[in-house]
Order: C-alpha cells, then sequence, then structure tokens
C-alpha cells in the first residue's frame, strides 16, 4: 500500500503557513505526482470563471488549457462536487484526451476553507484501473487539510 502517512506530513510540513492557491497547487502536484509511478499527469485545473476551468500547476505533458464543466471528467468533477474515480476512460462519455496514453483517471473537487470550489484536482495513469478508493479518500483528505487556508 502506498504511504500515504508518510505524502500526507509531507504536504503539511511543505505547506503550513501558505495561504497562496497557486503556490499551494503547485507544491501538490510535485509532491503527488513523484509519490508513485502510476501517476503520469497529475495537476489542478481552476475555476477561473463561472462553468469554467483553467490549467494551473501540473506535471507531465501538457494539458488542455481550458475545460468547461459540461465537459470531460474534470468538468463532471467540478459540476458535481464529486470525486470521479474512472478505471477505464474509455468508457467515459464526454472524456477529454489530452493525452491519447491516458487510461485511468482520478478528479477530485477542490474547496476552499468556507466551502467554495476553487478547483479540481487530476490524476492520470497509462494504466487501465490504477486508482482504488483508497486513493481517493487519501487524497480528499489531503487537499482538505491543504486548501482550508485559502480565502480566494
Ligand atoms: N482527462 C481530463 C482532461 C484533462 S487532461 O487529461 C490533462 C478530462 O477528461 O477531464
Amino acid at each position: 500500500m502506498p504511504d500515504y502517512d508518510t505524502l500526507a506530513k509531507t504536504i503539511a510540513s511543505l505547506t503550513e503557513g501558505e495561504d497562496d492557491a497557486v503556490a499551494l497547487m503547485a507544491t501538490v502536484t510535485c509532491e503527488v505526482h513523484h509519490f508513485d509511478v502510476r501517476f503520469d499527469w497529475t495537476g489542478f485545473y481552476r475555476v477561473t470563471e463561472p462553468d469554467l476551468l483553467k490549467i494551473g500547476p501540473y506535471q507531465g505533458r501538457h494539458g488542455c488549457l481550458q475545460i468547461p464543466f459540461s465537459r470531460g471528467v474534470c468538468g463532471t468533477a467540478a459540476r458535481t462536487g464529486k470525486v470521479q474515480l474512472i478505471p477505464n476512460v474509455e468508457a467515459f462519455e464526454g472524456h477529454i484526451a489530452c493525452a491519447t496514453s491516458t487510461r485511468s483517471e482520478l478528479v477530485l473537487p477542490v474547496f476552499n476553507g468556507v466551502g467554495l470550489l476553487i478547483a479540481v484536482f487530476d490524476i492520470d495513469s497509462d494504466q487501465l484501473d490504477a486508482f482504488t478508493v483508497e486513493d481517493a479518500t487519501q487524497m480528499a483528505s489531503i487537499l482538505k487539510v491543504v486548501f482550508k487556508a485559502v480565502n480566494i
């Protein structure tokens, strides 16, 4: 099992006292991306205007710059406010193929300290069925701690 305890502690110590959303996103992206070889693209899409996501800090090959709430796995996470664990992207209607190598995805909504949706956190894998419910639960808990400091 991946060592989520260490990941959470590392991220907490790196981000303590920081409340800038982009600084936090960049740090979380870096730590998570290098945490597990299953993760081939890791990054944030930010809510920059109603019903629109724009690319934020990421690691991996280039991502699409804009995603409307109406489209893709990221848009669905933003629209519903619910975690999207997609074992096979080809079976997901409306999946956006920024990278044709992506086979599975985990996308989590990101809320600030007052419960406002500020972004989604997207982890993509070139492996089919790469993500577990444990991944989703642990990532959600890390995001909650980190982004509660943000006031935008
Ligand atoms: N796969 C995502 C789009 C973002 S990228 O793959 C980096 C989606 O369908 O929402």
